[in-house]
């Protein structure tokens, strides 16, 4: 793949988050000039390392970290406005200044306090069938922002003395569901919380911007735009594994209402996934290890979350789930991550697809219930030893890796154009397709 002949790019995840989605997004940056969020908010944790630093990035879209780079925020964001310029201070203690280079778009909504009290509310009451968020507010946010009355918008905190009437009434109406419906006796203090936003919208009153516009100019003046994917394709709140799923669009269709931008504007969609699978919060995952070759994934890949800290569960490479999310994004080009990780295994699994009680599906399906009860069909190919974090070309890696990732690629039906084997931004190899 030639890099610098990419047209509008999306960088989408193929599973269940946690790709590697942030390290694909930093090593494309220099060949765009924009990189936009569309979706998903502070339930994302997007990893880069470079020139021997780590950053995780929640709400800044990974572009920030790029000199002359415009970083963008868009309409389809959950935006927790608060945790976000926690992120601007602390990339400026690093030397890294976020100032007009980010553009937040007016339409994007406001994650509140009450929606992270709510998320956290509502798991505890849901007890053993809890989703397992992320408990960043982000379906309250979404539930809010479809049903309008009770939604906030960023464009709403230029107007301070409608916000302050608004919140009062959101506020009010929060505290008595909550002290009705889960017996909450902390009711939260509308001035206080509105004090806390207009001091958080002084310091960011100069990057609100009508976004769709500035993407329109951007394009016509031919700019590259690169769009930062957040969450997973099964994590979609449509095509994922419904109800464990988050509450945005996570695929590539998510692009063009999430950011504002025509559906025929993405010439081209790279899938992110890891040499295996991994999953974090409840949910389905037929071809999960909760054996020790699962632990021992874990814990040379440090599977551990990034916004959570919870140890995400793993699996074998599951490569009928990642056809089909393929073909619900029209990804262009894989990139296969962690492929370092899995050396030292005697074999290797990859699920092909999946049986349920009463006879084979055709693939994955989009029904939680369903991929609950289905069990995986693996096939099995040699493992490889060796420590694969310096090898820099295709034809260096052992045979038996080359053979994984070509059976990868042929079980998914798109080339593999991007192959990552450790998580700096130079453990990277780039095949030319
Ligand atoms: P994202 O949410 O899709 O951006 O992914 P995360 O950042 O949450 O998780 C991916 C993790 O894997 C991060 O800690 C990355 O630094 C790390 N990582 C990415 N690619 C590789 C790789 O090829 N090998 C190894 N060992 N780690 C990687
Ligand atoms: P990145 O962008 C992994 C999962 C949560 C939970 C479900 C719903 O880093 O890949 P939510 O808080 O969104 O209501 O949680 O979705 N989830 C993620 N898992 N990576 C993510 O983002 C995720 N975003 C949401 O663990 O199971
Ligand atoms: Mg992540």
């Amino acid at each position: 793949m030639d890099l610098g002949k990419l047209g509008h790019t999306c960088v989408v995840g193929l599973h269940w988050g946690d790709e590697g989605k942030g390290k694909i997004v930093d090593l494309l940056t220099e060949h765009f000039d924009i990189v936009v969020r569309y979706n998903g908010g502070g339930n994302a944790g997007h990893t880069v390392h470079v020139n021997g630093q780590k950053f995780a990035l929640h709400l800044l879209p990974v572009g920030v970290l790029s000199p002359g780079k415009t970083a963008t925020i868009g309409p389809g964001v959950a935006l927790d406005l608060h945790r976000m310029l926690e992120e601007v201070s602390a990339l400026a203690e690093r030397g890294i200044i976020v100032g007009p280079n980010l553009k937040i778009s007016d339409r994007s909504h406001l994650v509140m306090p009450y929606h992270k009290k709510q998320d956290l509310l509502s798991e505890a009451a849901l007890g053993n069938s809890k989703i397992g968020t992320t408990a960043r507010g982000i379906g309250p946010c979404y539930a809010d922002k479809m049903l309008r009355a009770t939604a906030i918008r960023v464009g709403d905190l230029l107007h301070p003395d409608k916000f302050r009437e608004q919140l009062r009434r959101i506020v009010d109406l929060k505290n008595k569901t909550f002290a009705a419906l889960y017996n909450d006796r902390e009711p939260l203090n509308a001035s206080e919380i509105a004090d806390q936003y207009l001091a958080c919208a002084d310091r960011v009153r100069g990057n609100i911007c009508d976004t769709t516009r500035f993407f329109f100019e951007a394009i016509q003046a031919g700019k590259r735009l690169l769009f930062e994917g957040a969450n997973g394709a099964l994590l979609d709140i449509d095509h994922g594994t419904f109800p464990f799923v988050t509450s945005s669009t996570t695929s590539a269709l998510g692009v063009p209402a999430g950011a504002g931008v025509p559906a025929s504007t993405l010439t081209s969609c790279i899938g992110v996934t890891k040499a295996y699978t991994t999953r974090v919060g409840a949910g389905p995952f037929p071809s999960e290890l909760d054996n020790e070759i699962g632990q021992y994934i874990r814990e040379r890949g440090h599977e551990y979350g990034t916004t959570t800290g919870r140890p995400r569960r793993c699996g074998w490479f599951d490569a009928a789930a990642a056809q089909y999310s393929t073909r619900l994004s029209g990804i262009t080009h894989l990139a296969i991550m962690h492929l370092d990780t899995l050396s030292g295994l005697d074999r290797v699994g990859i699920c092909t697809g999946y049986r349920a009680p009463d006879g084979p599906l055709p693939g994955f399906v989009s029904d939680g219930a369903t991929m609950e009860q289905v069990q995986p069909v693996l096939e099995y190919l040699p493992g490889w030893k060796g420590d694969l974090r310096n090898v820099r070309s295709f034809d260096d890696l052992p045979r038996e890796a080359r053979h994984y990732v070509d059976r990868i690629e042929s079980l998914v039906g798109v080339r593999i154009a991007i192959l990552s084997v450790g998580p700096d931004r130079t453990q990277t190899l780039i095949r030319s397709i």
